[in-house]
């Protein structure tokens, strides 16, 4: 910490402000976000900072997603105060860099902020973390040193979360596994604060909700039945990037035999909007009778229908965090994960994509009374509802304003989980 030059002048030309005039008595900090899960786990620290009276928070979106990034937003109520709108459809991760680091390094030059906050680990963060550096402003990273320390798995997430920690000043790690993650790369301890996830202050904030807040109900007929109807309901969410093509056809296939295997089942899919995905799965999925395949939820209903849920197939970091909070057994249909906590819970397990594992897994945990208990257990590795407000004490003790901050305890994991491979 305190290695950025004091002071608001440009980093380029040592210019004074062009745009907003500094405030002295509150440090500026700018959150800079760009997709759905980004948004989820920086609305409670938005809140957070808002309610602090030490902070004056500025909101920037790239809108590397637009619609589900929308949707988050409209559910916490975040009006953002600049929207650089970079979204195109197909866009690849050259262009999501280039635009997202040009629209926030001119943001950044011209407003000044006293501190960008990132959260996580696209494009948009990486990005962001760099605009943040090259114009020589302090950027703090939320959930910091998580690691599979394989630079393929999760593509591009894990070299972008690496890279934002090369470039951030301030470390928010939410578990202690990750804070031990990012001091075995001799990040400078002072730097780090465990916090524990905002996503669980997200997800204790929303199923706390009346039914129906931010929007009606599900929004999907054949979903809103599903709070008629006591059978088993299997969730499913995909969309990484490693496992475009074969990988996600062979989860098509998958769900289909499970469809057929089980009659009394209805799988619910609200489905990324991205077509590389729907176009690998919905080719085997379609028009079958108990498939109910959405457009993507907003966060409450999500919740909710999580909360529906039997069990969880997913490739998503942040359903991840969930499901286990609400007591759903979550598969994780990936080869490694940077969440090991709830794998050493018992409560999530690493299925690959592999067509046969994911079958028999699922069939196991639907048929196996026992094997399901085992991993039904609501557990709370990530958090505590509280992650936000140490967010704030730390970015408070970053700026000499408060003291330092109390960390979320739970201890870290046994052994070495850097890989996290099944
Ligand atoms: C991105 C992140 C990933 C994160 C995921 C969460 C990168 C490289 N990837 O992956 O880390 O886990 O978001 O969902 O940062 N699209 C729309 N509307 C939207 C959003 C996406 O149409 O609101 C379509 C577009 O065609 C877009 C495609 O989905 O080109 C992929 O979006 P992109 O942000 O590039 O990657 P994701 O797979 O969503
Ligand atoms: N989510 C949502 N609506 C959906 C699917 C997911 O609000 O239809 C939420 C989910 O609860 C989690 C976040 O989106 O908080 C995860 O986003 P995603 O899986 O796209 O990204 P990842 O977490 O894998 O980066």
């Amino acid at each position: 910490m305190g290695e950025y030059p004091a002071g608001r002048g440009s980093a380029d030309t040592g210019s004074p402000d062009k745009g907003r005039a500094p405030n002295a008595a509150k440090p500026t900090i700018m959150v800079v976000y760009g997709t759905r899960p980004e948004a989820v786990k920086l609305a409670p620290l938005i809140r957070a900072l808002e309610k602090s009276d030490l902070f004056e928070p500025l909101v920037v979106v790239t809108a590397q997603h637009r619609t589900m990034l929308d949707q988050v937003n409209r559910v916490f109520d975040i009006k953002p105060e600049f929207d650089l709108d970079i979204h195109c459809p197909g866009q690849t991760l050259a262009e999501i860099t280039t635009r997202a680091l040009t629209g926030v390094n001119a943001l950044l030059a011209d407003v000044r902020p006293d501190a960008v906050v990132v959260q996580g680990d696209t494009t948009s963060v990486f990005a962001a973390a760099l605009a943040a550096f090259y114009e020589k402003i302090p950027s703090a990273h939320l959930e910091a040193g998580l690691r599979t320390c394989d630079p393929f798995s999760p593509y591009p997430e894990e070299i972008n979360r690496q890279l934002a920690t090369r470039l951030a000043a301030l470390h928010l790690a939410p578990t202690a596994t990750s804070r031990d993650n990012l001091l075995a790369e001799r990040v400078d301890p002072a730097a780090v604060v465990v916090t524990g996830n905002t996503v669980i202050d997200a997800l204790l904030w929303t199923v706390d909700q009346p039914p129906g807040v931010g929007e009606p109900r599900y929004g999907d007929p054949a979903l809103d039945r599903l709070d008629r109807d006591d059978g088993p309901v299997l969730l499913v969410t995909a969309h990484r990037r490693e496992s475009w093509g074969e990988p996600l056809r062979a989860v098509g296939r998958a769900l289909n035999r499970i469809a057929g295997a089980h009659a009394g089942i209805k799988i619910a899919f609200p489905i990324h909007r991205n077509p590389v995905v729907r176009d690998a799965i919905i080719p085997s999925i379609a028009g079958l009778p108990n498939v109910i395949v959405t457009e993507p939820l907003p966060y409450g209903a999500f919740a909710r229908l999580m909360n529906r849920a039997t069990l969880i197939l997913t490739d998503s970091g942040g359903v991840q965090e969930e499901g286990p909070s609400l007591g759903k057994p979550v598969l994780v249909m990936r080869d490694t994960t940077e969440r090991p906590e709830a794998v050493a819970a018992g409560t999530v397990q690493l299925v690959g994509t592999d067509e046969d594992q994911i079958v028999e897994c699922v069939d196991r945990l639907l048929t196996d009374l026992g094997a399901y208990a085992a991993m039904a257990n609501a557990v709370n590795p990530y958090g505590d509802g509280h992650a936000a407000q140490r967010a704030v004490a730390a970015l408070a003790h970053f700026f000499s304003l408060g003291p330092p901050a109390e960390e979320f305890s739970i201890g870290p994991l046994a052994g070495e989980f850097c890989g996290g491979r099944r």
